[in-house]
């Protein structure tokens, strides 16, 4: 501790006195306008010179070029100023994913907004909290309200709450942690005394097409993956009610559903499981009904996809992820919980230095016992920036052109003589191959065409398994997931125009 009137024992380090150190205060401030610019002007610089949505260099030549760049790693022992940190944004602009460029259709990784990033800008410079109240005041009340509008739009009444998390998986996560303590709540208070020794065993169903997210939170709840119980789908790739149904039936004595996990936007199809009679099944057996619906929840936002969402309203527990279909940096993903009273139980909490009782009565209260995470950003920020400039109506006009764009892609693959469409869309993914000349090499040709489109950077395109192919044209199919809603069908006729080229050069290496 420096006394008043001494001189420091050790000298301070130059950069502890420079006045626009810290980001949020207005000399501070100042000087992140500044970078930003400058390094937007750098990554803007790098960008233009690109030719594709991946950079043209394999995973070996990147760690090579990354080896040059970082000799000493980016920790070095003495940092290189300004000038390090806008040769970083070059390189980065110059090497990472851009998701803007029209023939980037891998993933469920939309390009992020411009509101939403420069909002996130000045998140970061405050650097709130949403955990209590006096870490972030502002930042803790845009998301109670975000939460409220949201759960309003789902058509939840009064009593549901919500929480921001870091993704679907998380959001999936917390939900079946709901979801196990409220089932087995006869059984014991698992919370409080594990699962240890529990006569009863919890199972979850969910269908054969559901995320993976919800076999690892299983694993995670203690549960174990084989707590899952896998319902098949029909042809549209939605669960069979009456297969739910049999499976409910067929439950030993001992086993304890603790929830039906529906997903509204499967990851590959984008359809949508049929909610209400999954609700009234999943009611019926006395179970819990969580909507996965990390991808399709953005119908929420879209007048013309809302109804795939009808019902969603019976679900006890809803995730959506609004850093997939609202366009928003990650993360913003949102959990809803129908009954406030599930989501205090599971995670709420009081804590002496955090959020002491006599401080809740008194209204000064965070978001600390809604969540599984301590600090949290304030990712209600950007989302709020964005709707307040975009309206509802503005999102849902994106996802409707991107759900345009789907349907269009799939005429072209129908119309094309090399490709051949596995389903008709029902949100934003076409799901197709490319179908080799000889018989038997299509999952080999089909990996490989995408991955020689890696190598080239110039299309970016996703790739799955189907477990239900024709027989004869394998498993590995190709996937345009589209969220670029300025792409156009000359954007999509490129695309498929580079798959069909990278098809036959493969082709002609057999
Ligand atoms: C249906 C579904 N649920 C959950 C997730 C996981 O979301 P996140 O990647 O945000 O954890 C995904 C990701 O694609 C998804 O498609």
């Amino acid at each position: 501790m420096s006394m008043p009137g001494h001189a420091p024992l050790v000298p301070v380090p130059p950069t502890l006195l420079e006045p626009d150190l810290l980001a949020a205060d207005p000399a501070g401030l100042a000087e992140v306008g500044r970078l930003v610019t400058e390094l937007t002007r750098e990554a803007a610089g790098a960008l233009r010179r690109r030719t594709g949505p991946l950079p043209a260099v394999t995973p070996r030549e990147l760690t090579r070029l990354l080896d040059d760049e970082l000799p000493d790693g980016p920790l070095p022992a003495t940092g290189g100023g300004r000038q390090a940190v806008l040769s970083l944004a070059r390189s980065y602009a110059a090497y990472t994913v851009d998701l803007a460029d029209p023939r980037a259709a891998a993933h469920l990784q939309p390009p992020a907004l411009s509101v939403a990033a420069a909002a996130d800008v000045l998140a970061s410079v405050f650097n709130a909290s949403v955990d209590t109240w006096d870490s972030g005041p502002y930042a803790v009340e845009i998301e109670r309200r975000l939460i409220r509008s949201l759960t309003d739009l789902a058509g939840y009444g009064p009593g549901a709450d919500g929480v921001l998390t870091p993704g679907g998986t998380a959001s999936n996560l917390q939900a079946l942690l709901m979801a196990r303590d409220v089932a087995l709540r006869a059984h014991r208070d698992i919370r409080g005394g594990g699962l240890t020794g529990l006569d009863a065993r919890p199972v979850v169903h969910c269908s054969e097409l559901a995320h993976f997210s919800v076999a690892r939170a299983c694993a995670v709840l203690g549960l174990g993956e084989d707590a899952v119980r896998t319902v098949p789908v029909d042809d549209a790739h939605r669960m069979r009610p009456a297969e739910l149904e049999r499976a409910l039936r067929l439950l030993a004595p001992n086993e304890v559903p603790i929830a039906v996990v529906a997903t509204a936007g499967t990851t590959d199809y984008g359809s949508v499981d049929p909610l209400p009679e999954l609700a009234a099944i999943a009611h019926r057996a006395g179970t819990r009904l969580h909507v996965d619906a990390a991808y399709g929840g953005g119908a929420l936002f879209s007048e013309r996809l809302r109804p795939l969402l009808d019902g969603i309203e019976a679900a006890d527990t809803i995730t959506m992820d609004l850093h997939k279909t609202a366009w928003q940096p990650a993360a913003a993903s949102v959990l809803l919980v129908r009954d406030a009273r599930d989501l205090a139980a599971a995670t709420g909490l009081r804590v002496g230095y955090l959020n002491p009782d006599d401080d809740g009565a008194a209204g000064y209260d965070g978001l600390l016992g809604n969540s599984m995470a301590t600090t949290r950003r304030a990712d209600a920020f950007k989302v709020a920036a964005t709707f307040l400039a975009l309206g509802r109506e503005g999102v849902g006009a994106m996802l409707d052109a991107c759900h345009d764009l789907a349907r269009d892609a799939a005429d072209a693959v129908e119309d094309h003589p090399r490709l051949e469409l596995t389903t008709r869309p029902t949100l934003t993914t076409v799901v197709f191959r490319y179908v080799p000349r000889a018989g038997g090499v299509s999952d080999a040709v089909n990996g490989a065409l995408r991955r020689r489109l890696l190598a080239e950077g110039a299309a970016l395109i996703g790739r799955t398994d189907v477990a239900d192919a024709e027989p004869g044209t394998g498993t590995v199919r190709l996937k345009l997931t589209l969220l670029n809603p300025q792409a156009t069908a000359h954007d999509i006729a490129e695309l498929l125009a580079a798959v069909d080229a990278a098809g036959q050069a493969v082709e002609a290496q057999l």
